[in-house]
């Protein structure tokens, strides 16, 4: 492992302080309900997400926003992250919904008022259905799109918000929606994908300046899935490949916008030990300590990633998302406890880390996986939408009071 270049800037520990950032995440279209043109939308009504889910319902989280807070509160919670659902703000080109901006302008007040930090992402997922018919992201016109909505976005709360996150997992997205072609607008072409990948990017870019525009003093920054890549061994062999995967599906995406990045926001679900031998990711035969969804549970992998990205771009790490969907909650509580000891294990060697923000704060939409994953700090209740702490939301609570202290 590379040294870590610069211990000594780090006096004190973040982590220990009354600044730190505990939340939880949240996405708009995960959460919300509601009937809403996006290209979600028009796949869940064909059909194609398991068990027929929709998230005509989700669970209900639009018209309980600021009721929601008080699950916040109920954990000690200083932060929150959610999204701005674009399709729902701007419904048709260039036609903006006052009230729903007001809507999470409120919700942003509201947080304020309670001393919690909101953290906004402004895409997660989902395209305006209208986007998805001028070809999505490998439209050249969808950064000026992108950008008109940012501008109105930061018109109206601007000045009150401090952390900004542009876009969610733009990996991700780019992989399901150009190259596998598995959410629409259904591409499964590498140049589509190539160019849509450096649209985002582009996008982004331009998102950054806006925001900065409106608030010099605003801090913007991606949210970043970063699958950490280790050697099995350590010979030359598995160190190299490990490297030029880590190159691959991150840093050389990441290097494109370092300049526009004022803290990474860090999504970290997945560790691979990668080597000479069969399987070369262990991920195909690991099967002792798995999540709901089959992934490998392995904590190093979250401190890891955070020495990482702070090596190479010398940047504060917010982790904007990490958890584990975990139906029985018979996992969840020695998840948090072991990935917040790795942060602090990264923290110790020298990386500022500004936040940790649990996904999820309550059971939600899964995507693909509809509602059968549950991912959430609180279960809810799939016909009263009743939210309920689960017993490691009370573990959560209490680790944090401890890092307080
Ligand atoms: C996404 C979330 C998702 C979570 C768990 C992340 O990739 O940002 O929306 O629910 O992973 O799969």
């Amino acid at each position: 492992m590379t040294q870590i270049i610069q211990p000594a800037t780090i006096s004190a520990s973040k982590m220990e302080s009354k600044d730190f950032l505990w939340g939880a995440a949240t996405a708009a279209h995960q959460i919300e309900g509601g009937d809403i043109d996006s290209n979600w939308m028009r796949l869940e009504k064909e059909g194609k997400v398991k068990n027929g889910d929709t998230t005509l319902a989700a669970v209900d989280g639009y018209n309980r926003s600021i009721d929601d807070i008080k699950l916040l509160k109920e954990l000690g919670l200083n932060a929150y992250r959610f999204s701005i659902e674009w399709a729902r703000v701007e419904p048709k080109k260039g036609v903006f919904d006052e009230a729903a901006i007001n809507h999470y302008s409120d919700l942003v007040k509201e947080l304020k008022r309670n001393n919690i930090e909101p953290i906004v992402t402004l895409h997660h997922f989902t395209d305006p259905g209208w986007i998805t018919d001028q070809g999505g992201w490998i439209n050249k016109k969808t950064i000026d799109d992108f950008n008109n909505y940012v501008n109105k976005i930061a018109e109206y709360m601007g000045k009150d918000v401090k952390y900004w996150i542009t876009i969610n997992e733009p990996n991700v997205i780019i992989n399901s929606s150009y190259l596998i072609g598995i959410v629409p607008p259904y591409r499964k072409n590498p140049i589509a994908f190539y160019r849509a990948f450096n649209n985002v990017l582009t996008a982004h870019r331009r998102a950054y300046k806006t925001i900065h525009s409106q608030n010099a003093m605003a801090k913007v920054g991606i949210a970043y899935n970063f699958t950490d890549f280790v050697p099995k061994k350590e010979n030359w062999f598995d160190k190299n490949i490990t490297k030029l995967l880590n190159y691959i599906f991150s840093f050389n995406r990441l290097d494109k916008i370092k300049n526009e990045l004022d803290f990474i926001g860090l999504n970290q679900y997945k560790r691979y030990n990668i080597g000479w031998g069969w399987p070369i990711g262990d991920q195909f035969y690991v099967k002792d300590d798995r999540t709901d969804m089959g992934w490998n549970i392995q904590p190093e992998g979250l401190g890891h990633a955070a020495l990482l990205l702070s090596e190479r771009y010398q940047k504060p790490i917010m982790v904007t998302e990490n958890g584990l969907a975990d139906r029985t909650d018979k996992k969840r509580a020695k998840f948090i406890r072991d990935n917040i000891k790795s942060l602090k294990d990264a923290e110790l060697k020298g990386v500022d880390i500004i936040g940790y923000l649990h996904w999820s704060l309550m059971d939600n939409f899964e995507w693909l996986e509809g509602y059968d994953m549950k991912f959430g700090l609180y279960s809810v209740n799939p016909k009263t939408f009743e939210r309920i702490a689960r017993p490691s939301a009370i573990y959560y609570r209490d680790l944090i009071k401890e890092y307080r202290k």
